[in-house]
């Protein structure tokens, strides 16, 4: 049995027809950019998210770098990021010339820590920037608590989260103004890049809709050095369509991470996701880590069985921050996961069988080939 890391076909199969009606409509409407197929998705993202405001760009850091860019957030500022995370939340810190600055996750849970973040707030940090790591919310209720306290804008990257809730409230309506992608991997995927930023609060709301668009809401007025950051017809009509598929979806990926939680618990010298009681998980990824992550890698793959590694080098150890001179001495538990995470293939459509076979071919390895 062959099993890719990710197979679009269930989820694509299923809402074709869908998608190549949505095609011909903005195809025949003679109108790409900035229309109504991005009105009807912007109203209906802020419904799922439960917010006042989404404003549809370009992509998941652009969305990040106009939330920052709205807020005032500047040179001589310092933005808190995980020490785990894609880089585009820390390139997102670095492109409005403020310093990123790494704080480590829970051990457990993989999330930024806010004991961590407390520690590491000094008078020069303007915002932090929570991610929903995996697709496990962040503990938010105390991440705002602590920004409020030191007044501190929170910034949530909700790029691998689409759906999750803390404390029964969704991801991307907790903070000031939070960024998302629509990425076509992500649990919501755009055809091609997408991006959304969503808040609560018209004023910022505002700043992004004029910062996306060339700095202009009149044609032809610049008001602010703007961007062209924005989201297409196409992909705003795709994700329209997509977007009503997303809960089941979601109910998809749920069931999947139940099968492996189940096939793979108490394993030996294997750790399984861990989700914090009051947050609730929309596997974007499902990641287990073993010591002999390489060595299982190598066999599976050797097994037909794809996987990947989210992420093998964290930000502050790439060559864009070498400037920072950090070393994986500072942030051990990052340097942990990143030496010893393995994400396993996982789609909305994938069968029991396909995990089964999985996990039996993992169990196999740590099992049986620990004692040959
Ligand atoms: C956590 C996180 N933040 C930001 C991004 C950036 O999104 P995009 O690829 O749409 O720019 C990604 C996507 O890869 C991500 O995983």
């Amino acid at each position: 049995m062959k099993i890719p890391f990710l197979n679009f076909e269930p989820m694509h199969a299923a809402v074709k027809a869908e998608m190549q009606l949505a095609f011909e409509q903005v195809y025949d409407s003679y109108w790409y950019v900035m229309g109504k197929c991005l009105t009807d998705f912007e109203r209906a993202y802020s419904q799922f998210s439960n917010v006042e405001h989404t404003i549809g760009v370009s992509n998941g850091l652009d969305a990040l770098h106009l939330a920052l860019k709205a807020l005032g957030v500047g040179p001589g500022d310092e933005v808190i990021v995980p020490s785990n995370t894609y880089i585009a939340t820390a390139l997102a810190a670095s492109y409005v010339g403020a310093t990123p600055v790494f704080v480590e996750p829970n051990p457990l849970t993989y999330n930024i820590d806010p004991f961590n973040i407390e520690k590491a707030i000094t008078a020069k940090t303007k915002a932090i920037i929570p991610v929903h790591l995996y697709g496990q919310a962040c503990e938010m209720r105390e991440i705002m608590d602590i920004a409020f306290k030191h007044g501190i804008y929170v910034v949530e990257d909700n790029a691998q989260a689409h759906g999750a809730t803390y404390q029964n409230k969704i991801t991307g309506s907790w903070g000031h103004v939070n960024g998302t992608s629509f990425y076509p991997g992500k649990n919501l995927g755009a055809l091609g890049d997408g991006g959304s930023v969503t808040t609560n609060d018209a004023i910022l709301a505002q700043r992004v809709r004029v910062l996306r668009n060339y700095g202009s809401q009149i044609k032809y007025k610049n008001e602010v050095i703007g961007y062209n950051m924005r989201l297409d017809e196409l992909q705003a009509a795709f994700l329209n369509v997509k977007l009503k598929h997303l809960k089941a979806w979601t109910m998809q990926r749920k069931q999947i991470a139940d099968w492996y939680n189940e096939a793979l618990q108490g394993v030996n010298g294997l750790t399984i996701p861990y989700v914090h009681q009051d947050a609730t998980h929309v596997y974007h990824l499902y990641v287990v880590k073993t010591n002999r992550r390489e060595e299982l890698q190598k066999y599976l793959t050797d097994r037909g069985i794809g996987t990947l590694i989210h992420y093998p080098i964290p930000p502050y150890l790439q060559e864009a921050y070498l400037h920072l001179n950090l070393s994986e001495g500072n942030f051990p538990v990052a340097k942990e996961l990143a030496n010893t995470c393995l994400s396993l293939p996982l789609w909305p459509g994938m069968k029991f069988e396909e995990v089964y076979f999985v996990a039996e071919e993992i169990k196999y390895f740590l099992n049986e080939k620990l004692h040959c």
